[in-house]
């Protein structure tokens, strides 16, 4: 039998309900919307007249079961659908059993849920979510789930995880475990028999991590992507090295890092690190540990100028963003540095008055951003950078005197200072460097 791809239910398991066969309301998305399905009466016999040839999925607003709609009553929703997905769980248990031909199952709003109880045997499940639970730990039959690719437990309440739980799940591809309240990752020892998991896009976001021995995501040799966003990490280390061979994006962005030493990963494809919003004052070191970094942000950080000396041996990075840091002054280099790749550079919303290009050698830089700072002079990147398309310096506290003895450069459109303005949006003063072209300034 042919069957519909998803199924899905608000229940809203209260009152009396009609007993008189619903038909359905086309909707969106080739819907099927019941107003009502009464499993205790017509509810298989108004799910068997809807045909998978007219209708996508099925939602239904109010389903009245005989028990919980977990267990028994998946097995049997399987036979039309292929996807369901529970918009309000109201029980404490959740009961997957075996037999249960189910492709992906989510379950939003389960606020009473504390136990998920999975059955061993023949589940073909590959996608399981759940969301806003009172789970607080990993269940203890998710091994059960051999064939499981993508596993959410969003807005739980896991406080002590351990890998090894995930041991009999070799193909789980995807773990989302954001906003609950992990403050320890268990890792996998070799008490456990050296597991290794298949797990690539860990999202970890939104928990309480706080000093994370990075030796905890030892087992997971495919990792590529890792979110720890949100947490409250003053320190990420390992005392040996992590070796991710398909680490290509890592991101600690919104933490309590001062600083960062990469002494201990190895991640050859590592592409993007994304350090914004923590308290950095310099560049962590040892950056060349990662020759295919293509992008590096570390706004909203606490630098009081940018040395870029740092990067040198980066010879793929392409974009550099050190926006948002206010109490940043220059950049410079302390050593010569060559990026050969380098094409966009944001410092922007800085305090920066000074950009002090010796030695620094970006032979393909197109754009270089410096709006939003303290320049009270024009750097000369058009001379020492001749990739450069054009850079901006929009919003800094140049003079009068000098946009108009620029005015070329800025009617070239190498160098923005933004669209025309009205006198009154200037309150420092204004300028007119081309019929109808006023700009604001330092008069
Ligand atoms: C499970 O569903 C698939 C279709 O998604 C079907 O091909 C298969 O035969 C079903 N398995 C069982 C045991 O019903
Ligand atoms: C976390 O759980 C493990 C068992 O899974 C236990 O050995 C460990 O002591 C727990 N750690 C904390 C901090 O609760
Ligand atoms: C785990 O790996 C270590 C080092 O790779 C090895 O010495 C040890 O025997 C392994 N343990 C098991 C149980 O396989
Ligand atoms: C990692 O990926 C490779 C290639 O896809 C695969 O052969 C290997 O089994 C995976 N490792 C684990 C631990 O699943
Ligand atoms: C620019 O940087 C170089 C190298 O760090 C330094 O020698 C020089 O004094 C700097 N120039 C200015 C004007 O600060
Ligand atoms: C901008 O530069 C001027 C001197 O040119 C200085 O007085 C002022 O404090 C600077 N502003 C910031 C935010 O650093």
């Amino acid at each position: 039998m042919d069957r519909l791809t998803a199924l899905l239910l608000t229940l809203i398991a209260s009152g009396c309900l009609p007993v008189a066969y619903s038909v359905c309301i086309a909707a969106m998305g080739m819907a099927c919307v019941l107003e009502n399905l009464n499993m205790l009466t017509d509810g298989l016999q108004t799910l068997r007249q809807i045909q998978p040839t007219v209708f996508y999925s099925i939602q239904v607003r109010m389903l009245r079961l005989p028990n919980n709609p977990s267990g028994a009553f998946l097995i049997r929703a399987a036979e039309f659908v292929d996807k369901l997905e529970i918009m309000v769980f109201r029980e404490p248990e959740f009961h997957i059993l075996a037999g249960t031909n189910l492709s992906a199952l989510s379950v939003f709003e389960a606020k009473f849920l504390k136990r998920l109880l999975i059955g061993d045997g023949d589940i073909a499940l590959k996608e399981l979510s759940v969301y806003s639970c009172l789970l607080d730990r990993i269940p203890g039959t998710i091994g059960n789930l051999p064939l499981l690719t993508d596993l959410s437990f969003y807005r739980c309440a896991m406080r002590n995880v351990s890998l090894n739980a995930f041991r009999k799940n070799q193909r789980l591809k995807s773990l989302d475990l954001s906003y609950n309240e992990i403050d320890t990752i268990v890792p996998i020892n070799a008490a456990d028999g050296n597991v290794t998991l298949a797990i690539e896009y860990l999202y970890l976001a939104s928990n309480r991590l706080q000093n994370l021995d990075m030796t905890a995501f030892e087992g997971l040799p495919n990792l590529s992507m890792l979110d720890l966003q949100y947490n409250n990490l003053v320190k990420i280390a390992a005392d040996r090295t992590i070796t991710w061979a398909n680490m290509e994006m890592f991101d600690v962005s919104n933490n309590q890092l001062s600083t960062l030493d990469f002494q201990w990963l190895s991640a050859p494809k590592l592409k993007r690190l994304i350090m914004n919003n923590n308290l950095l004052e310099l560049l962590p070191q040892r950056l060349r540990r990662f020759p295919n970094l293509q992008l590096i942000a570390v706004s909203y950080n606490k630098f009081v100028g940018i040395d870029l000396a740092p990067l040198n041996g980066l010879p793929m990075l392409n974009s550099l963003d050190v926006s948002s840091n206010p109490t940043c002054r220059y950049i410079r280099s302390s050593r010569p540095v060559r990026l050969p790749m380098l094409d966009t550079l944001y410092a922007e919303f800085c305090a920066l008055n000074r950009f002090n290009t010796t030695g620094i050698d970006l032979p393909v830089v197109s754009f270089i951003s410096l709006a939003h700072n303290n320049f009270s002079t024009i750097p000369t990147l058009g001379q020492t950078f001749p990739s450069i398309v054009s850079f901006s310096l929009f919003n800094n506290p140049l003079p009068c005197a000098l946009l108009n003895a620029r005015a070329e450069l800025i009617l070239s459109g190498k160098l923005i200072l933004g669209p025309p303005q009205d006198a009154s949006d200037c309150p420092t003063g204004s300028t007119t460097i081309a019929p109808s072209f006023r700009l604001c300034c330092k008069a």
